[in-house]
């Protein structure tokens, strides 16, 4: 197929790319750069001797987002483009909303105009709140107990698409939720990349190992689990990205949601444990303050996109500690 990949030069998106790739997919990449650098296109080549076509437009620019869909002939679009930090969508709320929610609009509506009529939009687990359930299944309510703007952004453009695909005659949608992607391509080239001050764990954990920031800080560790710190479903970034492989091999008309998660936990401790063991090499961490709207545990029940889409995780967080050690190595 030849798929349209929106955000398809940040972290998920690239690998993203590369799977479809493989899997023998035409790539077109829409992307504006705002956290993401157009080297992704070099390393998608060097992985896999296709450089994809790229487009570097701004989603909230309505005429150029339609030139793109106008000069081409999508089959499908693969939705990942988006601001995604948690703590700045509290800062700056009307940035997140015209992004994302103002940029799915334009998306979708380009794609109305040039008959475009199937859509994977890149959602999170953030969507379920906090309903002080451990295990999340795509049957659960959302959009209840959401703590930050980033959130209903992800709440909101599932509703958007929910609605669309109903309005529009043969649409597909596939709407898939993200547990805690982590890792990195299995090459060495391709990882995640952040621009500014990481959020997120695996990334403040790289930026430690190499020592652009002293510590790591554990955000409480009197949580009630087994060793007091959160407990994750950390998912590959690799089987991720060959979630949207399966999911786009497999649509049918309206809306579909799928988890994708590996349904195993892993603390916050473990994955320090680990990172230590397969880099032979301590980190320096000290205890903090429990993390504003951080829940204790939760994972995914990634039953259904088993046994719909025939997909499930193959590598654990190891293998993600791993690749993304080896991705480190080769970094200047
Ligand atoms: C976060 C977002 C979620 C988003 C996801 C994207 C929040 C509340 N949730 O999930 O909406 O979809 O990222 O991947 O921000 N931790 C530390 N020290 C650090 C960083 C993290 O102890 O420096 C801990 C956190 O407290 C948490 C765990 O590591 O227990 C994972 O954190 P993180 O990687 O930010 O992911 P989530 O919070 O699960």
């Amino acid at each position: 197929m030849k798929v349209l990949v929106t955000g398809g030069t940040g972290y998920i998106g690239s690998h993203t790319c590369v799977e479809l790739i493989k899997s023998g997919h035409t790539v077109e990449i829409l992307d504006n750069l705002s956290n993401s650098k157009e080297e992704s296109l070099d390393k998608i080549e060097k992985i896999t001797g296709t450089r994809p076509k790229f487009h570097k437009v701004d989603l909230k620019d309505y005429e150029k987002t339609l030139e793109v869909f106008e000069s081409e002939n999508f089959e499908a679009v693969i939705h990942f483009a988006g601001l995604k930090a948690v703590g700045e969508s509290v800062e700056k709320p009307l940035e997140y909303y015209e992004n994302n929610v103002g940029g799915a609009i334009n998306l979708l509506r380009a794609m109305r105009e040039t008959g475009v009529k199937k859509l994977i939009f890149s959602s999170s687990a953030t969507v379920y709140g906090d309903q002080g359930a451990k295990a999340y299944s795509e049957e659960m309510t959302t959009g209840v107990g959401i703590t930050n703007p980033y959130g209903w952004t992800k709440s909101m453009i599932e509703q958007i698409i929910r609605d669309f695909s109903r309005a529009q005659k043969d649409f597909s949608a596939t709407i898939l939720r993200y547990f805690n992607p982590i890792g990195a391509d299995k090459s060495g080239f391709l990882g995640e990349d952040p621009n500014g001050i990481p959020n997120n764990l695996m990334p403040v954990v790289m930026k430690v190992y190499r020592g652009e920031i002293p510590e790591l800080t554990i955000f409480g560790d009197d949580y009630e689990t087994e060793d007091g710190s959160c407990r994750r479903d950390f998912i590959h970034v690799t089987d991720l990205a060959k979630g949207h492989i399966a999911a786009l091999e497999n649509m049918e008309n309206g809306t579909k949601v799928y988890n994708l998660g590996s349904g195993k936990p892993t603390s916050v401790f473990e994955v320090i444990s680990l990172f230590e063991k397969i880099s032979g090499e301590k980190l320096p961490v000290r205890i903090g303050k429990r993390r504003a709207g951080d829940l204790s545990e939760f994972w995914a029940n990634p039953e259904l996109a088993k046994k719909e889409l025939g997909w499930e995780t193959e590598l654990d967080v190891e293998d993600a500690i791993r690749d993304t050690l080896n991705y480190l190595k080769n970094l200047s």
